[in-house]
Order: C-alpha cells, then sequence, then structure tokens
C-alpha cells in the first residue's frame, strides 16, 4: 500500500512508530458523513479508539460528535473542538469527579448504564443546581458474533441494563428530580462485520419504544452504539467501511418517531485503516520450527494481538528478495505473549528490515503502554 517515497520517509522515522495517513481519514469521513446526513444521523465519534489531538481535530472539524467513557476523555474532546452538545459520555463506572467534569461542561448526555449511577448523577446533578440528561443503556442481548473479549451486548454482560427491565428503569428515573429521560442506548460490540446483529438491534430498539409507548413515554433520542467492523486480513481491498450500507440497513429495520433522532458512536471503522504501526527488525533467530523475527515493537506498542489474539497483516517494508521463509513475529517484552504473528510467510527478512502492522490506527496508539520502562511509539503523518 505505501509507495516508495513513503517508505523512503520511513528510513529516518524512529522506530517504533504510528504513522497515519491523513488523506485516508478525511477520505473516511466525508464518507461516513455522507451515509449519515441520506438519513439526517448523527454520529459520535468514540474517543477510546483513538485520542490523538491531530486525529481528534480533524474528526471534529467534520462536525461529528464525540463519545466519550472518562472524564479526561471529555476534556481532550472539548479541546480538540467538540461541543459539549454534541458529547455523550458512556461506561459502567463513572466516578464522582468524572460525573461532575461532565455536568460541569454541560454534555449533551450521559448514558446510564444501571439504577444507582442514575442515582448518584442525580444527586451530583442536584448539588451543582443542574438537570443532567441521560438515556438508558439497554443491554439488548444480543450475539453480535464478534471476539469473546469484544462483545458485549449478551446478557451476562457487565455493560449496560437488561432490556426486559426497562419499566423499572424508567419509573426510577422518573422519581429522580435531577434528572431528565430523554433517550435509549445500545451498544451489541465491536469489529462486527455481519450486519444481521444491527437488524435484531433495531428490532430490539423497536420492541422497547413500544414498551415506552405503553407506558406513554416518547423520547427523542435513539444512540445505536458503535460496532462496525474493518478488513484486518487485506486492507488494501477495504479502506472504508462500507458506511452506507449500514445506515441503509439502519433506516430499512429502525422505526423512528417523527423528531427522533439516530445516533452512532463509531471508533474502530473511522480510524483503524488510517494508522500502520512501523518497527524495525533486531534480531533473526533461527529455531526448529520457524524463525523468530524479533521487532523493536512490543505489545507495549500494540497490545491487541496479546490482549484479544487479534491479527494485523504484517507486510515487510524494505525492497526484497522474492524468496519467502516462515516466521514468528515477536516483540522485546519480557512475556510470552509478546507474539504478533506466529507461523507466517515473509520475504526472508533480515536485520534492519521495517514491518509495517496494518489496520492499527484504533486501539493502538492509545493502549500502548510503559511495561518494561519502554518509550512510548512515535507518532508520524502523512501530511507533517
Ligand atoms: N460505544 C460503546 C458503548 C463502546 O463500548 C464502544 C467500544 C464503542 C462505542 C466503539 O466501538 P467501535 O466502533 O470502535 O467498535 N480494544 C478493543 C475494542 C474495545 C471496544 C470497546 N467499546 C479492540 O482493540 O478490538
Amino acid at each position: 500500500m505505501f509507495d516508495r517515497e513513503v517508505i523512503n520517509r520511513f528510513q529516518a522515522y524512529a522506530t517504533p512508530f504510528y504513522y497515519y495517513d491523513m488523506s485516508l481519514l478525511r477520505e473516511t469521513l466525508s464518507k461516513l458523513k455522507c451515509a449519515a446526513d441520506k438519513y439526517g444521523y448523527t454520529v459520535h465519534y468514540a474517543v477510546k479508539a483513538n485520542a490523538n489531538t491531530r486525529i481528534l481535530s480533524e474528526i471534529s472539524s467534520y462536525g461529528f460528535g464525540a463519545d466519550c467513557v472518562s472524564g479526561n476523555e471529555v476534556v481532550r474532546a472539548l479541546e480538540c473542538g467538540f461541543p459539549a452538545s454534541k458529547i455523550v459520555f458512556a461506561g459502567v463506572g463513572k466516578s464522582d469527579e468524572e460525573i461532575t467534569t461532565a455536568l460541569k461542561n454541560d454534555i449533551f448526555c450521559f448514558n446510564a448504564e444501571s439504577l444507582q449511577e442514575l442515582e448518584v448523577i442525580d444527586k451530583i446533578a442536584g448539588t451543582m443546581g443542574k438537570v443532567a440528561d441521560v438515556a438508558l443503556r439497554l443491554n439488548p442481548g444480543i450475539d453480535a458474533h464478534t471476539n469473546k473479549c469484544i462483545n458485549t451486548g449478551l446478557a451476562d454482560s457487565k455493560f449496560g441494563i437488561d432490556f426486559n427491565k426497562l419499566d423499572e428503569a424508567v419509573t426510577f428515573v422518573q422519581k429522580l428530580s435531577n434528572t431528565k429521560l430523554v433517550g435509549l442506548h445500545f451498544h451489541i460490540g465491536s469489529q462486527i462485520l455481519d450486519l444481521e446483529p444491527y437488524r435484531l438491534l433495531c428490532n430490539r430498539s423497536n420492541e422497547m419504544q413500544g414498551k415506552l409507548g405503553y407506558m406513554g413515554l416518547e423520547l427523542p433520542e435513539i444512540n445505536l452504539g458503535g460496532g462496525l467492523g474493518v478488513n484486518y486480513e487485506d486492507p488494501d481491498s477495504q479502506m472504508i467501511p462500507d458506511f452506507e450500507r449500514l445506515m441503509d440497513t439502519i433506516h430499512a429495520n429502525l422505526k423512528v418517531k417523527d423528531g427522533q433522532r439516530v445516533h452512532f458512536e463509531f471508533g474502530r471503522a473511522v480510524v483503524a485503516q488510517c494508522g500502520t504501526m512501523v518497527s524495525r527488525v533486531l534480531y533473526i533467530k533461527p529455531a526448529t520450527q520457524t524463525n523468530f523475527a524479533i521487532v523493536d515493537a512490543g505489545f507495549t506498542d500494540l497490545i491487541r494481538p496479546a490482549l484479544y489474539g487479534a491479527r494485523h497483516l504484517i507486510e515487510n517494508l524494505t525492497p526484497h528478495r522474492s524468496e519467502c521463509e516462515t516466521y514468528d513475529v515477536v516483540g522485546p517484552i519480557c512475556e510470552s505473549t509478546d507474539v504478533f504473528a506466529s507461523g507466517i510467510p515473509l520475504p526472508k527478512t533480515t536485520r534492519g528490515d521495517l514491518l509495517a502492522f496494518r489496520t492499527a490506527g484504533a486501539y493502538g496508539e492509545i493502549m500502548a503502554s510503559q511495561y518494561n520502562l519502554r518509550n512510548l511509539p512515535n507518532v508520524y503523518y502523512s501530511d507533517n
């Protein structure tokens, strides 16, 4: 995917590093905007996927909102140009301090995940003389058929309130004096490639709206969460996710009342393909079954393979010998799980080669750590 000129620039960069293709990001944002505008849907970017300030500022400039899961994300989103009126705040464990930060900044809405949390939000809002707008995050009981580590909509998930308990939750909020119920929120998981779970989610939302109708309630906001997946195996075949197909599916299946607004919270689909992690090969160590290609990036730089068993396409960027060999690509961290890939074919690889770990823009840089007292990865942009 990278042309010679870009690869030549990489030679001067200190590895390991993240490289962001800003024109791909802009193209992705334009496509997302078109797909959402077609039906008047509102999109909030899920800041957790990548909170790099340049990336955030680019995204906010398209008029999107932000989906935050910590007080610090709320503050970062504001600093990067997202208006408070377009910020939602989710998460099962919002601290009192974080709730206060969000209220102080008059964010659009809290996605509340338990009755006790509602009580706390209400109390804090009361002491601040404010009214908190909340959406109930309902656990819809839908299997998104994704990696079990990132499936969130099943009945035993820690997230949200059981959809069977909608009446109880609504009655509970209605008794609170500093909290206003404005909507329903759902999120079924992440890296979802099949649209069927979204169709089921629409059905669940319709059913919940029916129940609200019986209670004489019509809420202005419906938030269907994020989760649209990307192509990790063959990124070049689909650099921009098919937002239009998803929105068409939602439009065809979701019942929307007059004046009701539909929201999404996409993270991965927005930023995954524009980011690549690049690392240099330190050593080649032949072993009985394989060759270890020991690189200078570890799970401290890109944790998805070690944490979720995720796979990123690895390409050797150094112009090459055509002969292929089999490698286990591993990092330098003192942990056996510091493995990016096992038994993969690569053109014969030698010390000093640059390897690209594709589709790393989401949940890459932001999940980096300093374990082993390592440096955080460097960051470069296509339009530096
Ligand atoms: N909304 C809520 C309530 C969420 O929990 C998430 C992601 C999103 C939106 C954004 O989902 P996305 O569009 O990015 O799929 N670190 C994992 C992914 C964790 C996702 C957590 N929640 C990974 O590297 O795959």
